[in-house]
This record gives C-alpha cells, sequence and structure tokens, in this order.
C-alpha cells in the first residue's frame, strides 16, 4: 500500500468518527441541555406539584368576604358531570375562568352520582385557583325510589318512546330532573351557600363578564335569573300542569300577589303555555328553593310520581316555582351573557355585545327564534 493510499484511508477514518461522534454528542447534548432548563425553568417541580392536587385536600373555603375586586356574594358554580364528561367539563370551567372568574374566584362545586376519579379531579384542579371540592350524590337523591310503581313508569316511557321524545326511554335523564329540581341545595357542599350559578359540560360562554352576577342577585333581591326561555314538550308533562293547579287551590297563600301567571299562560292560569326558562343556565337563589313554598310543592309533585311516569324536567318545575312564589321584579333576564347550550345560544347585542368583548354572531341569537317566550317575558315589565 502506498504512503498516499494509506494517508486517504486514516483520514476518512478520522472524518467518519468525527461525525459518528459528533451527531451522537449533538443529540446527547441536547437532550441533557432540555433537562436542565426543565430543571431551570421549574417545570419537574411543577410536574410534581400536578401530581399532589388530588392527594392535597383542595381546600373548601365556603365563603371569604373579600377579593380583590371588594366583597364577594355567598355563591358558588354548581357542575352536575360525570368522569367521563371530562372533556367538556375541563372546556366549560375554562371559558368561565377565563371570562369571569379568575377576577373573582367563586368556588366551584363539582357533584356526580359515582366517585370521581383521581384523574378526572386532576385534569379539573389546574384550571382554576378557586377552591374546588368534588361531591358524591347520596342514593337517595339520585335513584328512582322504590315506592314508585316500575310498571307504570315503563308504561309511561314506552309510550313516551312511540312519541319520538327525547330522552323518552331514560331513566338516568329523569334521575338528573328530579334531582335538580328537588335535591341539588341540600348536598352538603352547596348547603354553605345561597347563590349557585349552573354550569353544564360542553357549554359556552361567549363574552367577558365585567360585573358580578351573584352580587347583582343579592343587591336586587332576585331569586332567579336566566339567558335562554322556550317552550316546552307538552308530551313531556301532559299532567304536570293540573298537578300545579291542585297544589295552589290547597296552598294559595304561596303565590305572591306581584308573580309572573302571565309568562305561564295565556287564560289566568287555565291552562299551561309551555314557557320556561331553560335551566341548563341558571343563577339563582338557593335559599328560595329551601323555603317553605318550594319545599311544600316539591313534595306535592313528587308525591305524584310524576318525574317517573312522565318526564317532569327540572326547567318548567323551577321556572312555574318562581313565576308563582316570587314576585315578578325577581325574575331576571342576564340579556348581557352570552351562552350556548347546543343546540340553542343567546347572543348580546348591540352595547353588551361590544362591551363583553362577545365571540358569538349577534344574529345567531335565540330570542328572535319564534318559539322562544322572551316577548312574553318581557311583556311582564311594560
Ligand atoms: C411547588 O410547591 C411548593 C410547595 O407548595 C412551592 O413552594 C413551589 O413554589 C411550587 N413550585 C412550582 C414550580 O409551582
Ligand atoms: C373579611 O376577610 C378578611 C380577610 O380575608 C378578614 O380579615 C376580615 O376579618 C373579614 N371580615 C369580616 C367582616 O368577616
Ligand atoms: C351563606 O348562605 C347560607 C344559606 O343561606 C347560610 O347558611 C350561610 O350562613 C351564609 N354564609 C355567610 C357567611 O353568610
Amino acid at each position: 500500500m502506498s504512503a498516499r493510499r494509506y494517508l486517504l484511508l486514516v483520514l476518512v477514518a478520522v472524518i467518519s468518527l468525527h461525525y459518528t461522534l459528533s451527531v451522537f454528542f449533538y443529540d446527547y447534548g441536547r437532550v441533557s441541555s432540555l433537562s436542565n432548563l426543565a430543571q431551570r425553568l421549574g417545570l419537574e417541580q411543577t410536574i410534581a406539584n400536578l401530581s399532589q392536587v388530588t392527594t392535597a385536600n383542595p381546600s373548601h373555603t365556603p365563603y371569604s368576604n373579600l377579593t380583590e375586586f371588594g366583597a364577594r356574594a355567598n355563591a358558588t358554580f354548581v357542575f352536575l358531570c360525570r368522569n367521563n364528561d371530562l372533556g367538556g367539563v375541563v372546556s366549560s370551567i375554562r371559558q368561565m375562568e377565563d371570562r369571569f372568574n379568575r377576577h373573582y374566584k367563586y368556588p366551584w362545586v363539582l357533584l356526580n352520582e359515582e366517585p370521581f376519579t383521581d384523574d378526572f379531579k386532576q385534569r379539573v384542579s389546574v384550571l382554576t385557583d378557586a377552591p374546588i371540592s368534588f361531591g358524591q350524590i347520596p342514593r337517595e337523591h339520585w335513584y328512582q325510589p322504590d315506592w314508585v310503581d316500575e310498571d307504570k313508569a315503563r308504561n309511561g316511557r314506552l309510550k313516551m318512546m312511540a312519541q319520538g321524545i327525547i330522552y323518552a326511554g331514560s331513566v338516568p335523564y329523569r334521575n338528573m330532573c328530579r334531582f335538580n329540581s328537588g335535591f341539588f341545595f341540600q348536598h352538603e357542599l352547596l348547603r354553605p351557600y345561597r347563590y349557585y350559578w349552573r354550569v353544564e359540560p360542553d357549554v359556552k360562554f361567549f363574552c367577558d363578564v365585567h360585573y358580578d352576577p351573584f352580587k347583582f342577585m343579592e343587591q336586587n333581591n332576585k331569586v332567579y335569573g336566566f339567558t335562554i326561555t322556550l317552550v316546552e314538550w307538552e308530551a313531556t308533562i301532559p299532567t304536570l300542569w293540573a298537578t300545579v293547579k291542585e297544589f295552589l287551590n290547597e296552598n294559595p297563600q304561596f303565590v305572591s300577589p306581584h308573580n309572573s301567571m302571565d309568562f305561564l299562560s295565556d287564560n289566568g292560569g287555565d291552562t299551561y303555555n309551555l314557557c320556561h326558562y331553560w335551566s341548563n343556565f341558571e343563577i339563582a337563589d338557593m335559599d328560595f328553593w329551601r323555603g317553605e313554598a318550594y319545599q311544600k310543592f316539591f313534595a306535592f309533585l313528587e308525591s305524584k310520581g310524576g318525574f317517573y311516569y312522565e318526564r317532569w324536567g327540572d326547567a318548567p318545575v323551577h321556572s312555574i316555582a318562581a313565576s308563582l312564589f316570587a314576585r315578578r321584579d325577581q325574575v331576571h333576564f342576564f340579556r348581557d351573557i352570552g351562552y350556548r347550550h347546543d343546540p340553542f345560544q343567546h347572543c348580546p347585542q348591540g352595547d353588551d355585545w361590544f362591551r363583553g368583548r362577545c365571540a358569538c354572531d349577534s344574529r345567531d341569537n335565540f330570542d328572535y327564534a319564534p318559539n322562544s317566550c322572551i316577548r312574553r317575558h318581557e311583556a311582564l315589565y311594560v
């Protein structure tokens, strides 16, 4: 082998070795410098902290009187959901925090008929600095009671299915309607509070809320606040109005002299026009539900079994009670809160839309729908 040839081979070998080593060291260097970076930024500590969230017993501070925005109301969010709603729960809480609660830090109470998983609690706890509690619903507040005649209930479900009504065959849906009508405000995690804002998975909050709606409720002595009002499916409540009339005959003392019967009925209470407030959004006063009028009213409805023999919804039940037992000026239309629960939305109009930096099309607004009851509601106040 010539000396030249030998030199060339050595050169090639050295160059190859250099490339191999440099690639290896380069990659290794990159990985190790990322890991240093993570340490410097405290990412590892953050990750370690996050994994402790569920065990750290998220402090349940029922009521604290001050925030940077001044005195807070005695209020909380209420969120009924299941472990498999996680994606929609994260989305709803994220929006509420962005648009309102990051300034106020009102607590969140999440309720489920089963225990929440650790994964669920961890994924939700990181969304807010406000206190969050995760509660389980007592069996007797959720499941169909034993005294309900299951044959009669099944016949009711089959009949409704034949009419093509949504959730016609669902017992869990009925459990939920009954729970939301008569029990949520008795849960131990909600007892310390007066006002609540009901939130559901996968809803949208379109606008900044520049004031405290809970404070508004408190200062103006409001009982019930809504964003969307519409006509109910009659097939879900065939005997509800007759039951309401029977209750009113026996208990006329509960009816407010300044009630909104005209919202519910076009003939002074003879028949129900099916108008109700859409209860998946509610800002309301739990002491109203806990009060004597509503307690007696709910017990009477419950005794008729209509939550299971028919499919009485918490929306008509709450709406009828708020319209009859509260004064008409205690029911409030939150026209400035942009809200969507598929398939309907309320998008604020005009100045409200600009002020709230609303992310919705103001023409897509249920107030304009033929089956909206908003004109009937507003007619109460002229
Ligand atoms: C992690 O938690 C500890 C103790 O609560 C706290 O001192 C530290 O600042 C936290 N670190 C990060 C990065 O959040
Ligand atoms: C309000 O809260 C602050 C601090 O959170 C406390 O020092 C103060 O005593 C409270 N005031 C009342 C009237 O409870
Ligand atoms: C908040 O309201 C609930 C229900 O009315 C009441 O029991 C509780 O004492 C109130 N808390 C405060 C701090 O006023």
